[in-house]
């Protein structure tokens, strides 16, 4: 039966990868696990009343509709609302050019298919989301990677590449408190990155599910932002957003903002892909959002969040070895551990997990191999107390490993 299955598949799924993550999502139901893994929202932050007076009034006010076919492109008065939401940042655009996926990573998922060849490069940085790497993996590109440090991905390395003649399909980006590392794109790089696309001709596909939860400053300005303040219109941006980290990620509700040749494209695969994101959770996003509550929501959510960071890099400087260093984002959700070299942290997540704690080995989120001796670590799912138990464990297991080493 087997050989029946291993002859199946086509070339490119031979490439697919089960998700470390997703591996992982499975430990955080056992409650003795403290799991750094998952990037999940916290649950006490998802607006329950909101939500559900919302669903309510959904499938009261015009339950045929929130229950009929709608169309692909999403329905019209939340992309008329995205379009406010998105002009506050500076991202000008008409409805037309908005489209409400399925979840964010539907917009990934799509750019894939829409933009890559087997074999035709792709940019990313290194480390990237491996929700993106996953997505594109079985479509075969040839991976570019580009170096990433406290102020984002290296746009002079970039700039190398497009001056020796590489032509990537699109250059990935999580622009804000990046996904796994949690460094944030500075505006000077960002400038200069939508320079390079206006003299290469480069697609930049920005991915921003993280920007309005930030601790410190102000709300960076997506490149988004800055290709329309350049050119008049979004022009070399795809900007995908959504409400999994705003609202709740069981809506499944994203979108993105595009240049029309590519939203006309897109609405051709939608179809073929699920007709249409969910009429009803269209609408409770809609509802829940329309009066405000978004601006009431983030700020609290911001609250908690900042005071689990801080509770975690206080723990992390507390219990960690020395040699052990880490980011210190400004916002997500997200710390990146760095290990001393020669410690692989997928080897070491096996002594973790008998000590109940888990995170996510840093390798699965590099395109090409590499980053052993990485780790992510989740700070926006656990309370307080859990976050100084687990590092507390963490650096147990590290300070054991390190001196078995010596
Ligand atoms: C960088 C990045 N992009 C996309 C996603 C997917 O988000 P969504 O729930 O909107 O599909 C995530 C989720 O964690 C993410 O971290």
């Amino acid at each position: 039966m087997s050989d029946l299955w291993s002859e199946r598949f086509a070339a490119g799924v031979q490439q697919m990868r089960s998700s470390a993550v997703r591996d992982l999502l499975k430990l955080t139901e056992q409650p003795d696990v403290i799991s750094f893994g998952g990037g999940l929202p916290a649950p006490e932050s998802f607006p329950v009343e909101e939500l559900a007076a919302a669903a309510e009034q959904a499938l009261i006010d015009n339950p045929s509709a929130a229950l009929q076919y709608g169309l692909t492109e999403g329905y019209r008065p939340l992309r008329e609302f995205l379009v406010t939401r998105m002009a506050m940042l500076g991202i000008r655009v008409p409805a037309e050019q908005v489209m409400v996926t399925h979840g964010s990573q539907q917009g990934l998922d799509m750019a894939g298919r829409l933009l890559i060849d087997p074999g035709a490069p792709v940019a990313v940085e290194d480390p990237s989301y491996l929700g993106a790497l996953g997505a594109w993996r079985s479509l075969q590109p040839a991976w570019v990677t580009l170096n990433l440090d406290d102020d984002g991905l290296d746009v002079e390395q970039l700039e190398r590449m497009l001056a020796s003649g590489v032509r990537p399909r699109f250059l990935y980006v999580v622009s804000c408190f990046q996904n796994p590392t949690g460094v944030t794109l500075s505006l000077g790089r960002r400038v200069r990155l939508l320079e390079l696309a206006a003299r290469y001709g480069l697609v930049i596909l920005e991915d921003d599910p993280y920007g309005e939860l930030y601790y410190e400053g102000e709300r960076a300005r997506p490149l988004a932002a800055l290709d329309v303040e350049m050119h008049g219109e979004l022009r070399h941006v795809i900007y995908l957003s959504t409400f999994s980290k705003q609202l709740a990620p069981g809506l499944r509700v994203g979108w993105m903002a595009a240049p029309p040749a590519y939203i006309a494209r897109a609405a051709i695969l939608k179809q073929g892909l699920d007709l249409h994101s969910n009429s009803f959770a269209q609408r409770v996003a809609y509802l829940t959002c329309k009066d405000g509550l978004l601006d009431r929501h983030i700020p609290v959510i911001r609250e908690v969040y900042r005071a689990r960071r801080d509770v975690m890099l206080a723990a992390l400087a507390a219990e960690m070895p020395a040699g052990v260093r880490w980011t210190k984002p400004a916002g997500g959700m997200f710390c990146w551990l760095t290990l001393p070299d020669g410690i692989n942290a997928t080897e070491l997540l096996k002594r973790c997990l008998d000590q109940k704690v888990a995170y996510v080995p840093g390798a699965a989120f590099y395109a090409d191999g590499g980053g052993e001796h990485t780790a992510r670590l989740n700070f926006s799912f656990s309370a307080p107390d859990r976050i100084r138990a687990g590092i507390a464990r963490l650096g147990e297991v590290f300070r054991d490993a390190l001196s078995e080493k010596r």
